[in-house]
C-alpha cells in the first residue's frame, strides 16, 4: 500500500445527513515510537498493547452543505462546547482532506466524550483520533459501499496516524505494529497492523494498572519531544536499538520468556526517557514519585519472584504490567505500597483490548 491508495475517488453523490458512533481505546507501546520524519513517519517501528477500559467514544453527526465555505464544525466533550480542541482538529482535517475530500461538504457536529478521568495525564489524542477516524471512514463507506473490512481499518489507522502518529496503534488489538520492520511481514510506516505471528499464551489478557502520579500538564509535548530527536546525538543508535528490540521480543512472544520481557519493556521506558534527557533543549517528565514506584516495583519482583515490570509513556505515570496469574497479587501490592505515590491516590485497573468498536446511534 502507498499513500495514493488512500486517496478517494471523486463522489459521486453526497450524503443528506447522518451520525455514527465509535469508541475507540488507548494503547500502550512496549517498544516506542519516538522520533518522526515528515508527514508523522516513524523513525523506527513500535509495538503497543491495545488496552480495554481506557478508550475515547465519539459520535459524529454531518449535515450537508455548500463546500465552498470550508471546514465546519463544533466540539463537544462531555456535552460541553470545547473550542480549545478546534484548532488541533481543523490541522487534522487539512492533513488528511486529500484522502478523504468529502470533508468540506458537511458541517460536522463532533460529540466526545472519555472512559477515563479529565485531565488524567492519560493523553486521549491516540484513542480520540483514532475514534474520529473511524467515524468518518464510516461516511466514507456509505459513500462508496465496495469497501472491505480490511481496507476500512488500514485507512482509519492511515488517517488517525496522520492527527496523532500512535493513534493509528488504537484502531485494532490486542498487539498492533506500527512502522516497518524486516522481520514483520505487512508492517507499514503508514498504518498500524495487527502483529502477525504466534504470541504465547502468557501475554493472554496481560493487566496494565495505570498509576496516575501526576495529573498536571505535560511541560513539553510529545511534538516537541518528537522534532528534539532531529539531531540528537544519540538518536541513530537509539533506532537501531528499536529495530533490534522488536526483533527480540518477537523471540519473546513466541517462547513466552517473561524475564526477557521485562527487560525489553524497561529498558524501553527509560530510554524514551533518556533521550528527553539528553536532547536540547533537556526535559525530564518523570517526577519524584515515578521513580518511588519503579524502584517499589523492582524490590517486589525481586523478593517475590514475580514477573512485574512497569513502562511509562511521555509522562509522570507509571503503566504497570503484569500477567494475569499474579492479578491478586500485583493488585494488593499496588494498593499497600504503590497508591500513597498515586495523585489522590489515583489509579485505573485496566488490560489488553481488542480494538475499537462501533456503536448503534439511539
Ligand atoms: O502519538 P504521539 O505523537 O503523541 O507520540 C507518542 C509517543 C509515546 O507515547 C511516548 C510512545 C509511543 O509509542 O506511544
Amino acid at each position: 500500500m502507498t499513500e495514493k491508495s488512500f486517496i478517494l475517488k471523486p463522489n459521486t453523490h453526497t450524503l443528506e445527513n447522518g451520525s455514527v458512533t465509535w469508541s475507540s481505546p488507548s494503547n500502550i507501546a512496549l517498544v516506542k515510537y519516538w522520533g518522526k520524519k515528515q508527514h508523522q513517519i516513524p523513525e523506527n517501528p513500535s509495538i503497543s498493547f491495545t488496552l480495554d477500559n481506557c478508550k475515547t467514544i465519539t459520535n459524529l453527526t454531518y449535515a450537508s452543505k455548500d463546500s465552498r465555505s470550508g471546514f465546519s464544525f463544533d466540539v463537544f466533550l462531555d456535552g460541553e462546547q470545547k473550542d480549545s480542541f478546534k484548532s488541533k482538529i481543523e490541522t487534522f482535517f487539512k492533513r488528511i482532506e486529500q484522502y478523504v475530500p468529502f470533508l468540506k461538504d458537511y458541517h460536522f457536529i463532533i460529540k466526545t466524550s472519555n472512559t477515563f478521568p479529565h485531565s488524567s495525564g492519560i493523553a486521549s489524542s491516540a484513542s480520540g483520533m483514532s475514534a474520529l477516524a473511524l467515524c468518518l471512514m464510516s461516511i466514507e463507506k456509505e459513500l462508496s459501499e465496495d469497501i472491505s473490512e480490511e481496507f476500512f481499518k488500514q485507512k482509519a489507522s492511515f488517517l488517525a496516524r496522520l492527527g496523532s502518529g500512535s493513534a493509528c496503534r488504537s484502531v485494532e488489538g490486542d498487539l498492533i505494529v506500527w512502522g516497518s520492520h524486516k522481520a514483520i511481514v505487512g508492517s507499514s510506516d503508514l498504518f498500524g497492523v495487527k502483529y502477525p505471528y504466534n504470541v504465547h499464551q502468557n501475554f493472554k489478557n496481560y493487566q496494565d494498572t495505570i498509576l496516575l502520579v501526576d495529573k498536571g500538564e505535560k511541560q513539553v509535548s510529545s511534538t516537541v519531544g518528537h522534532n528534539l530527536m532531529h539531531n540528537h546525538p544519540f538518536a541513530t543508535r537509539r533506532f537501531e536499538q528499536a529495530h533490534k528490540n522488536m526483533s527480540q521480543l518477537m523471540n519473546v512472544f513466541e517462547n513466552g520468556d517473561l524475564d526477557a520481557f521485562v527487560n525489553i519493556v524497561e529498558s524501553e521506558a527509560l530510554t524514551l526517557h533518556a533521550m528527553m534527557m539528553t536532547s536540547l533543549p533537556y526535559f525530564i517528565l518523570m517526577k519524584p514519585n515515578t521513580l518511588e514506584i519503579i524502584n517499589k516495583i523492582w524490590s517486589y519482583r525481586n523478593t517475590n519472584n514475580s514477573k512485574v515490570c512497569f513502562t511509562l509513556d511521555a509522562g509522570a505515570n507509571v503503566h504497570v504490567l503484569y500477567p494475569e496469574n499474579e492479578k491478586d497479587s500485583v493488585l494488593e501490592f499496588i494498593k499497600n505500597e504503590l497508591v500513597v505515590y498515586c495523585q489522590n491516590g489515583q489509579y485505573i485497573c485496566d488490560q489488553i483490548g481488542f480494538g475499537a468498536k462501533q456503536l448503534i446511534d439511539e
